[in-house]
């Protein structure tokens, strides 16, 4: 395996940075995960684009021009001879000593990483997967992507030893945000499609607003807008969209069954044409 590291390839296990990275000593970082399926990277604009916005939100300078990162990722897949993988980029505030102040003159540290991945087994798309709620107890500033991430590690360690796969978040007035690492969605009663609507309280998923796309196109009717924890558990659908998972159906929340307890037909759909626009 080759990770890159400022300007260098290198064997995964020699690839490090210096001890007082910013990214290491505040989270002061930006990253983004970008599926490879057959070779290619899936919505690569996308995500570029947010890494632009991550990094222009906390100052955070280009390492390098965006094209170059572009030719980086391809480096990296070929390097990696990645046919099914998810490429990881942090761009972080750069090494210097420790000072919670800019430093003056900033040296961005960029890395990727590179990991072969199978997805999702067939069983899971069958069954569908169990999520738990919890509150969301993340900053203000969730839009940005960024390496501060404590709150998303203890909500899926408690999501994983209560044996489900994602935690949703949960604001004061108990509206859904969205999943630890993910974005979540219901198919009301009616067959509307929901989700929560973009703003600071959560993550734009790249995943997301490319299933809002294909959802105009089936002429799927759907609303953007925040629904409760009571609402979900009634909602005759549920999934989760990140670029690792793609749509993945959610058939228990809280350990009761949503719909009939199958993965919902009009998520398999929506999995089914974000495939197709990204293969
Ligand atoms: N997580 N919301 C949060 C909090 C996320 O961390 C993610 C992605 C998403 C979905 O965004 P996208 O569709 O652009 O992947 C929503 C990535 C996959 C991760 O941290 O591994």
């Amino acid at each position: 395996r080759i990770a890159y590291v400022n300007g260098r390839y290198l064997l995964h296990g020699d690839a490090a940075v210096h001890v007082e990275d910013r990214g290491f000593q505040f989270a002061d970082g930006v990253y983004e995960v970008v599926t490879i399926v057959d070779g290619k990277p899936a919505d690569a604009d996308g995500h570029l684009t947010r890494l632009s916005r991550s990094l222009k939100e906390l100052s955070i300078p280009w390492p390098v021009k965006p094209a170059t990162l572009r030719f980086i990722m391809g480096e990296m897949v070929r390097r990696n001879r990645a046919r099914h993988a998810l490429l990881y980029i942090q761009i972080t505030r750069g090494a210097a000593p420790r000072d919670f102040k800019f430093p003056k003159n900033p040296a961005p540290t960029l890395v990727l990483t590179c990991r072969r991945t199978a997805f999702q087994p067939a069983s899971t798309l069958e069954n569908g997967v169990a999520v738990i709620t919890m509150p969301d107890i993340r900053w203000l500033r969730r839009d940005i992507k960024s390496t501060s991430l404590l709150p998303q590690v203890l909500g899926k360690q408690k999501a994983a030893e209560a044996g489900a796969f994602e935690g949703w978040m949960v604001d004061d007035n108990g509206f859904v945000t969205e999943g630890c690492s993910s974005n979540a969605w219901i198919v009301t009663g009616d067959g509307i499609l929901v989700t929560r609507q973009p703003s600071n309280e959560i993550l734009n998923g790249i995943t997301r607003l490319s299933i809002l796309d294909c959802a105009r196109d089936l002429g799927i009717r759907f609303e953007e807008r925040a629904f409760s924890v009571a609402e979900a558990y009634t909602a005759r659908e549920a999934f989760i969209s990140s670029a690792s998972t793609f749509a993945l159906p959610v058939t228990r929340i809280d350990g009761k069954t949503i719909g009939d307890g199958r993965p919902g037909p009009l998520c398999l759909r929506l999995r089914q044409a974000y495939m197709d626009h990204i293969g």
